[in-house]
């Protein structure tokens, strides 16, 4: 189907959330070069929940590294702009859900894993920034946060199909809605107009084609974010599924079955810190 087409379909289909408030305004100042510093501590202060976990995920160990950022004037400049962009919208996505059931705990926790085990990853390979990689992570799933929101009735269906069987979500979504929540993410993400990172590994994080040969760095970020993805199902970190390790394409990575042991304890252990840490 045409992608015109389908994003028609999905716009018929479903509720398209706005952007958090506080996120809308960040990327705006983000985005404006006159904005000041200053200005963009303001607004963010001005929602302390929101800052709280902004600082949360700025001192988590790729961001902290070995500091402890207590100030978002700190973060700020630590951090850098542009990278500032990604992580507003990392911790944002909180406010976008209006409950907050054992699903979206399961998500959370997914996600959190895939962002472990991705920012693992490119520390170890030196295949992209771990920062980067972290809020990929985070956000990667975002079609499947809106899906189970705006269509959680049926979406209850496509989950209970996925547990009882064993089913990646992306066939169940195909074969239930007639789209999948990359085909959604990658519709917010324009609405939203997400930086482009995030945009494309919302949408291609399962797929083996990518259309975008302008920027290579796009391709890494998805493939890196994909086996991430793989990898912490196999674990059994957040979701779990049957998983081969033999099929995750690790070479890509530069790892086979054997030489991903090391690593994958690692991932275990980071998980397991951040996961007390990150929550709430
Ligand atoms: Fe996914
Ligand atoms: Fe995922």
């Amino acid at each position: 189907m045409r992608q015109e087409a389908l994003e028609k379909i999905i716009l018929e289909t479903i509720d398209i959330p706005s952007l958090p408030p506080i996120a809308m305004k960040v990327l705006q100042l983000v985005n404006n070069d006159n904005a000041s510093l200053k200005e963009l501590e303001d607004t963010i202060a001005k929602d302390q929940s929101f800052s709280a976990r902004l600082l949360r995920i700025a001192n988590s160990p790729y961001y902290g590294k070995n500091r402890s950022i207590d100030s978002l004037s700190t973060a700020m400049i630590l951090i850098g702009f542009n990278t500032m962009k990604s992580l507003v919208v990392a911790a944002s996505l909180r406010d976008v859900q209006r409950k907050f059931g054992i699903f979206e705990q399961k998500l959370w926790e997914h996600s959190l894993a895939v962002s472990v085990t991705a920012s693992q990853i490119a520390a170890q390979t030196k295949m992209m920034k771990p920062e980067e990689a972290l809020v990929c992570g985070l956000v990667h799933d975002l079609g499947k946060m809106v899906l189970n929101m705006s269509l959680s009735e049926q979406y209850a269906l496509v989950i209970e199909r996925v547990y009882s069987e064993g089913l990646p979500f992306l066939d169940v979504e195909n074969d239930l809605l007639g789209f999948n929540h990359c085909n959604v993410g990658g519709l917010i993400a324009r609405k939203w107009k997400l930086p482009k990172n995030l945009e494309v590994v919302i949408e291609y994080h399962h797929t083996d084609k990518f259309p975008f040969l302008d920027d290579p760095s796009y391709e890494v970020a998805c493939q890196l974010t994909k086996i991430a993805d793989s990898i912490s199902l196999h674990i059994g970190t957040g979701f779990q599924r049957e998983v081969a390790l033999s099929d995750i394409g690790l070479e890509y990575i530069g790892y086979n079955e054997e030489t991903i042991t090391d690593l994958i304890e690692k991932i275990k252990k980071v998980y397991e810190e951040q996961k007390g840490s990150l929550m709430g």
